[in-house]
């Protein structure tokens, strides 16, 4: 195992300076002293893009590539034409480092809030295709902005980019306790996709034995995230319906200041990214309101994938006994970063 993290930081816009920030005091706290973690700051973002029009570019691009790992907290601001950020910047990162796994791990830690009645037994994973389905801007327009505008948006699937997902998702199963894979897709509809999504998924199934598999349909699977969400383990899914899920999926479970996800290339060919689900939240940016946990827990992944397995247990220990014992009483961003610097070095 490698004894040294060259992190790429990029903190973005609005509360992402925040968040990552106690992100860092807890990783620097976790990491045993034989570690070494050189960090990189990169400037991208909403006031990158106001002060000099770039985005992400080339020689940026590159210096990302010889990083271990990227942590990043939130790109947008409403002052930034939707899309700019997104597709120059996220999206850019995404495919160019062919981050095929997009991981969104949903857990309903003790004393969280939920919808749901009955708190149920929330604890799975949402694996999501990353870099197919259709957010690959295979589409255009025809007369466009007539009253006969014509649209298309075609999902791309290739039998390489959802064998290689499926293929993590049955490894991400076996490793857990309870082994279970369940495929979400539509292929009643969506024939041609569903069947190479389907057929792969049972062609790899039968090298697994150990995992139990399911398929629900997306709309089906929808009903159960609100009614039996304890039913899930492992679920893989497309692009598209991954990104609808994983939304739903931190609402039934403890809310968006608890979401982490990961960004993932398993190959190691490209470093992987980790952040928080939320955004920049423009609304309490400054003032300390922010609930870091999601980044913290994105920590926890991001040394996960680089094979700290204990230290990312340590953290996300840490974030449930910080979770149980909260009484209601406001803390600051800092204050909950503290604290859980405290719990992961005792
Ligand atoms: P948002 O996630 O930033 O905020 C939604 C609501 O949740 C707000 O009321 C906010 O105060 C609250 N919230 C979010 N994170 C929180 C935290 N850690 N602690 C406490 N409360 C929290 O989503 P919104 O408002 O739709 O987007 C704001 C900007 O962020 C936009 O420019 C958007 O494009 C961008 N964005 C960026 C993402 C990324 O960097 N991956 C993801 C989602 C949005
Ligand atoms: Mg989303």
């Amino acid at each position: 195992m490698s004894r040294s993290i060259n992190l790429a930081v990029i903190p973005g816009d609005g509360i992402g300076q925040e968040v990552v920030s106690q992100g860092l005091k807890v990783l620097n706290a976790v990491l045993p002293q034989d570690v070494k973690l050189e960090t990189k700051e990169y400037d991208l973002g909403a006031r990158r893009w106001h002060r000099t029009g770039e985005t992400l570019p080339d020689a940026e691009l590159d210096a990302l590539k010889g990083h271990d790992a990227i942590l990043l907290g939130a790109i947008g601001d409403p002052s930034v034409p939707s899309g700019v950020l997104e597709r120059g910047l996220l999206l850019k990162l995404r495919f160019a480092f062919d981050h095929f796994i997009n991981l969104r791990p949903s857990k309903l830690f003790p004393n969280t809030e939920t919808p749901l009645a009955g708190r149920p037994d929330i604890d799975f994973v949402v694996v999501r295709e990353g870099t197919e389905g259709p957010y690959t801007g295979n589409g255009g327009s025809l007369r466009t902005g007539t009253e006969h505008e014509v649209a298309t948006e075609v999902s791309l699937n290739t039998a390489f980019g959802v064998e290689r997902v499926v293929r993590d998702a049955f490894e991400r199963a076996a490793a857990r306790p309870r082994k279970k894979l369940t495929l979400v897709h539509k292929n009643n509809v969506l024939v041609y996709a569903g069947h190479l999504w389907k057929n792969t998924f049972d062609k790899v199934a039968a090298e697994y034995p150990q995992v139990t598999t399911d398929y629900l349909h997306v709309d089906a699977a929808t009903i159960f995230f609100v009614t039996q969400p304890e039913r899930f383990d492992v679920i893989v899914t497309d692009n598209l319906f991954g990104d609808i899920l994983t939304d739903l999926a931190a609402a039934v479970s403890g809310g968006i200041g608890l979401a982490a996800s990961g960004n993932i290339n398993p190959t190691g060919a490209f470093p992987s990214m980790f952040e928080p689900v939320h955004g920049s939240a423009p609304d309490i940016a400054g003032q300390g309101k922010a609930d870091p946990t999601a980044t913290i827990l994105s920590v926890a992944l991001l040394l996960r994938h680089l094979g700290y397995e204990v230290e990312a247990v340590r953290i996300e220990d840490a974030v449930s006994a910080d979770l149980a014992e909260r009484d209601g009483t406001a803390r600051t961003t800092d204050e909950i970063g503290d604290a859980l610097a405290v719990r992961v070095a005792g």
